[in-house]
Parts: C-alpha cells; structure tokens; sequence
C-alpha cells in the first residue's frame, strides 16, 4: 500500500519523509490556499525532496483550459500528476492528456460509475472522496470495495487513491480492502502510530532493564 501524504505544508511532507512514509503528495486548491504562500514556490519545495508523484489540481472547467492548465503545470517538475475534476469535460482531458503521457488524477469521485469513466478515460489515478460521503450519511468506504472490484473485473491499470481520509480507521479499512493508495493527511498519519500498549510498554522495559544495570554494578 502507498501513502500519499494530503496537505501541501512542506514541512509537514518534509517530517513525514524523514519517517519513510511519503510515496507521494496531494494538494488542492483549498489545501494550498491554507499555506498562504505562492503555488510554484511550494511546488518547487515539495519536488525537491519528493521523488513520487505530486497531485496539483487545475482550475479551469472546460476541456481546452484544463489541458493548457494541465501542460502548464506539468512542465514545472518532473513527476507532476495532474488533477482533474470528474466531469465530461474532465474526461476528454484526461483521454487527451494520458495520450499524451501527462500522469492524471481524476479528483471529486463519489461513485463507483465515476470511476469506470475515469478508468476508461486512461486516469493514473482515481480518488474517491470517503470522509465526504461519510458526512452526507453515506459509507464512503462501500464505493472503495466497489471500485477495486471493478477495476479487479476488467484488469483497468488506474490506481485506487483513497482520499478525504480523516481518520485512522479509514487507512485500516482502505488496506484491507486493498487499495493501492491512501492519501493521508499529517495529523491522521501522527494518530496511526499510537497505541497505549505501546507507550506502557517502553516504559515497563526501561524500568526493568534499570533492575538489570543494578545488577551488574
Ligand atoms: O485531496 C483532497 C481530499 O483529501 C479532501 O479531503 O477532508 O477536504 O474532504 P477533505
């Protein structure tokens, strides 16, 4: 399973690599708008040091511009995939720009037929929006099991990339369902780690391994 990580802090992506846990990066237009810094100099930061691929979402909302968007932005690194929104006009993007070798995202999936479109229409990657779904009182995680079967029927090579990830049980339910990816945002990622067990753990080993420095004096 790869993790992603969803948030376009650097330093955060940064804390999170230096544990080995980056295979890639999500940001959108919300998230980067949280940092309150210029776009290309966060991007720029983020390929520094991230080698998988980084998710930076178009604007516009006909075909044309998210291409010309889409060329723009992949042009500024090496391993940009770009976002694109589940529409008719997102999907003749998506044919156009996998044509052309442009890695893809098709974000703002809320259906499993949402994802066969995207499947066909050639997308890298397909991200389902979980937490979303949950917040409407829809089990996000029922369309996840159902993508990933889908996709298992016809052999479909785009990517399952769980995203609106908001808690740690939502990366366990992902994994055993056995999508490819999980695009975790920093604060989840910190949670997983945790377990009291753990922590009483440490401290009992420590405390009795003082017994045996005793000993040896
Ligand atoms: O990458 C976008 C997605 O993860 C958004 O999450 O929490 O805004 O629904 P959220």
């Amino acid at each position: 399973m790869k993790f992603f990580i969803d948030t376009a802090n650097v330093d955060a992506i940064r804390k999170a690599h230096e544990r080995g846990m980056v295979d890639g990066v999500t940001t959108n237009p919300s998230l980067v708008a949280k940092e309150g810094r210029d776009f290309r100099k966060i991007v720029d930061e983020i390929a520094s040091f991230v080698e998988g691929p980084i998710s930076l979402e178009v604007i516009s909302e006909d075909a044309e511009g998210m291409i010309k968007e889409a060329r723009d932005l992949n042009s500024w690194i090496d391993n940009a995939a770009i976002k694109i929104p589940m529409t008719w006009d997102g999907m003749k993007a998506v044919k156009q720009l996998s044509d052309e070798g442009i890695k893809t995202n098709v974000t703002l999936v809320f259906s499993p037929n949402q994802a066969i479109l995207a499947a066909k229409a050639g997308a890298t990657f397909v991200s389902p929006f979980i937490g979303r779904l949950d917040d409407v009182g829809q089990i996000g995680m029922e369309i996840i099991e159902a993508i990933v079967q889908i996709y298992a029927n016809y052999g479909f090579d785009t990517e399952v990339l769980v995203a609106s990830i908001r808690h740690p049980i939502h990366v366990y339910e992902a994994a055993l369902i056995g999508a490819d990816i999980a695009t975790i945002p920093p604060s989840v990622l910190e949670k997983m780690v945790n377990h009291p067990l753990t922590d009483a753990g440490i401290k009992r080993f420590l405390e009795d391994w003082e017994k045996v420095k005793k000993l040896k004096t």
